[in-house]
């Protein structure tokens, strides 16, 4: 296991930030930590990069203790913050190369590192253009390939897409998704988009300072009780009676579909269209989403707690008129 935590806990004054939470990481594999605002991700992320020391419980990063060996497990990680911290002011290959000074990379290794970094996140074309004229996209390409060029083992990736468009969010997950196998890397990532966790070898939901769940994302989503299959027939009543005697699961009907909670709706499709195929007009299934999984578990949505971006937008700019006038 490349990262371990047992019992982390981390108070601040009368704040529970992260209550009591143990988990694992494997080597090689995605493993996402997802929550909503103020869970606890961010500080989580702190202790295990060495920047915060928790109030009790351990932390292990590829076999070193951070609290005991600090500078040890510095060498084995690359982090990119859920702030951007790249110098506006640099050229993208100028913000790499400063970084390798930083790692101690040896000189003759360093443009061929920086190199393959800026390439591997298609942006060697504008190694040379100011991160001042960079979109939030290619800033947070740059800040991945940052985080790569010391080949740590362990790369923690904190809101890796907070704010960035739908495009520019899918472009850097094709990055993301590829670190494993490309560059040897574990990744540690936190989100709040509940469709990018999907993509995660395991995940743990994190509340309040609490992991709620973990497991794979079929794991959580079978908890929340399976697929829903609806099918239209030419004849729902027998075809109900068919598919309930055949699978002993109860048939429903709603308007003019019937529909079934199975385990496994891919195997129950075809075992059912064996019988009743000839009656049947239109099959589709309905997966449990993790945002299904997260208000079973919680009572509410990943993101009600937050105002709707798009109002929080037209605050902030009435308000910044408002003080424009005066
Ligand atoms: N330095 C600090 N001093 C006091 N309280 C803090 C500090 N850092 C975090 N907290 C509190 O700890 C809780 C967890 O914060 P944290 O930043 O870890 O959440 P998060 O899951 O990363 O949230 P977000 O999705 O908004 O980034 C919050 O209630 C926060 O206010
Ligand atoms: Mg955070």
């Amino acid at each position: 296991m490349i990262i371990k935590v047992e019992n982390l806990t981390k108070r601040f004054d009368s704040i529970t930030a992260v209550d009591d939470i143990s988990f694992e990481v494997e080597e090689g594999t995605i493993f996402g930590f997802l929550g909503p605002n103020g869970a606890g991700k961010t500080t989580t992320i702190n202790i295990l990069c060495t920047l915060l020391s928790p109030t009790s419980g351990r932390a292990f990063v590829a076999g070193h203790d951070c609290m005991k060996e600090p500078a040890d497990v510095r060498k084995a990680i690359g982090i990119v913050f859920q702030d951007t911290t790249l110098d506006k002011d640099l050229t993208a290959y100028e913000n790499l190369v400063f970084h390798t000074y930083l790692y101690n990379v040896p000189k003759d290794e360093m443009r061929g590192r920086v190199y393959d970094a800026l390439r591997f996140v298609d942006l060697y074309e504008r190694k040379d253009d100011l991160v001042k004229k960079f979109s939030g996209g290619m800033k947070r390409r740059l800040e991945v390939a940052r985080g790569l060029i010391h080949r740590p083992r362990v790369l923690f990736l904190d809101e890796p897409t907070l704010g960035l468009d739908p495009q520019s969010r899918a472009n850097l997950w094709e990055f993301i998704t590829k670190l494993p196998e490309k560059h040897y890397v574990t990744v540690f990532m936190t989100t709040h988009y509940m469709e990018e966790a999907e993509v995660c070898d395991k995940i743990a939901i994190i509340d309040r300072g609490k992991i709620i769940a973990m497991g794979t994302p079929d794991e959580l989503k079978r908890t929340v009780g399976g697929d829903v299959v609806y099918i239209k027939t030419t004849d729902n009543v027998n075809t109900k009676e068919e598919i309930e005697r055949l699978l002993g699961l109860a048939v429903s009907e709603k308007e003019d579909e019937l529909y079934l909670t199975c385990n496994m709706g891919d195997t129950c499709i075809p075992e059912m269209m064996r019988t009743i195929g000839e009656k049947v007009l239109s099959v589709r299934l309905q997966r449990p989403t993790l945002n299904d999984v997260f208000l079973k578990l919680t009572g509410k949505a990943i993101r009600e707690e937050e105002a709707p971006p798009e109002k929080g937008i037209k605050e902030y700019v009435r308000a910044y008129r408002r003080r424009k006038e005066k």
